[in-house]
């Protein structure tokens, strides 16, 4: 790959990192690499390509330009999915250690975690993570019991789906004190909106689904840290465990990620203006989203953050009018996940691992690139007709055809 230099804007690393040399006749964009193995004339040198589980050049481009846009000297590592970069991860914690979570994680990492802690693994302690007080006592209580290295903190900033938004550096600083690695999933922020290694965190993780590749047609997940010995013992965990990603889906991820930075500003405008509408709608109990002043976690992330992101939380008065709500948009898609162009609606307790504690009303928007206007039009009808519990109704119709909304 050719080098790009770190001190370009993110919105420009987003174009210009990970592509491939500049030489006469040579393309602009890295190939895709369809191969299992590799040609070998003499005895692998490390570092040489031997076998495709262990590397693959379509990966090269994409790790190069995520490692940039998260402020580290190293490539990113990608996975096959979030969730696999997560379980990479969770092996940095030995045997007998403890992982402190917060208790509005995403709900799978929780579920990750407490399956490799029901397994013997490792102590689960679950906090709530906009509370720095209690994470700060519960990390001194732990520096007691385990030594240093054996505890991991495990941040998540705004919380899936509560946008509970925590102290990074505060919290980060603390842990490092009692000699634990910080893992922060930055799956909703993205680059764009924050970079935790410059808050000290010694890993980042993504859930490349999302935003970075940000058109639903991917499942990914990438690591990124600065610390090149940690590297190297996560990608022996990739290599060994095997969860590799397929040289077409980086590839594609490496496309989406050159529009990241116009889809996160026009995602992230869009999500401010529904939530003040939002806030002042009659069918609606609370809004949570980190934009608004009101929100309790509104000024951590003005202070942190160079955005509030694309999600919105609200919440309903039953769980009734959260389905009809679901059951009544039109341009909006019904649908789990989020982060793509298309705007997406999920009562997310309606999943039977999500959180108790997750209000059962409660319904998250993903908010896509679609016209702001519409997006609002089709939300406006479907909440209204939710509220007024005619949404069931198999001819009932939003007031225009979407697209056709102002
Ligand atoms: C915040 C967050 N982290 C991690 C994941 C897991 O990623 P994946 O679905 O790519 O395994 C998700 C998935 O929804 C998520 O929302």
């Amino acid at each position: 790959m050719a080098s790009v230099r770190s001190d370009l804007a993110p919105d420009t690393l987003t174009v210009a990192a990970g592509r491939p040399p500049r030489e006469h006749d040579a393309p602009v964009n890295a190939p895709i690499v369809l191969t299992t193995t590799y040609h070998e004339t003499r005895a692998p040198e490390p570092g040489d390509r031997v076998y495709a589980r262990g590397s693959n050049p379509t990966w090269d481009p994409f790790e190069e330009a995520l490692g940039a846009l998260e402020g580290s000297d190293l490539p990113a590592l990608v996975f096959a999915s979030g969730l696999g970069a997560a379980a990479a991860a969770l092996s940095l914690v030995p045997t007998g250690g403890v992982v402190v979570l917060p208790r509005h994680a995403y709900a799978g990492s929780l579920g990750l975690a407490a399956d490799l802690a029901a397994q013997g693994r490792f102590e689960l302690c679950v906090v709530d993570i906009a509370d720095t007080g209690a994470v700060l006592s519960e990390l001194r209580a732990l520096a007691d019991r385990f030594d240093a290295g054996q505890v991991m903190l495990w941040l998540e900033s705004p919380t899936n789906p509560m946008l509970e938004v925590a102290e990074l550096s505060v919290l980060t600083d603390a842990a490092h004190a009692i000699g634990a690695v910080v893992v922060a999933d930055n799956t909703f922020n993205t680059p764009i909106v924050h970079r935790p290694l410059d808050a000290g965190v010694d890993v980042v993780l993504h859930s490349v689904t999302k935003w970075l590749a940000g058109h639903s047609d991917v499942v990914l997940g990438a690591l990124v840290t600065s610390d090149p010995t940690r590297r190297e013992r996560l990608l022996a965990h990739r290599t060994l465990h095997g969860a590799i990603a397929g040289p077409f889906e980086v590839w594609l991820a490496l496309r989406g990620l050159r529009t990241l930075a116009l889809r996160m500003e026009r995602s992230q405008g869009t999500a401010l203006a529904l939530a003040h509408r939002l806030a002042e709608h009659p069918a609606v109990r609370r809004v949570r989203y980190p934009g608004l002043p009101s929100d309790p976690g509104h000024e951590r992330a003005a202070e942190q953050f160079e955005g509030f992101g694309g999600i919105v939380s609200i919440e309903l008065d039953d769980v009734a009018t959260a389905d009809a709500l679901v059951a009544a948009v039109r341009l909006w898609l019904p649908a789990t996940s989020l982060g793509g162009v298309e705007s997406l609606v999920e009562r997310r307790r309606r999943q039977p691992a999500e959180p108790l504690t997750v209000p059962e009303a409660l319904v998250r928007l993903s908010v896509g690139i679609e016209n702001p206007g519409d997006l609002w039009a089709d939300l406006d009808q479907a909440l209204r007709r939710a509220a007024a519990g005619d949404a069931h109704l198999p001819h009932a119709r939003a007031p225009r055809e979407a697209g056709q909304l102002s």
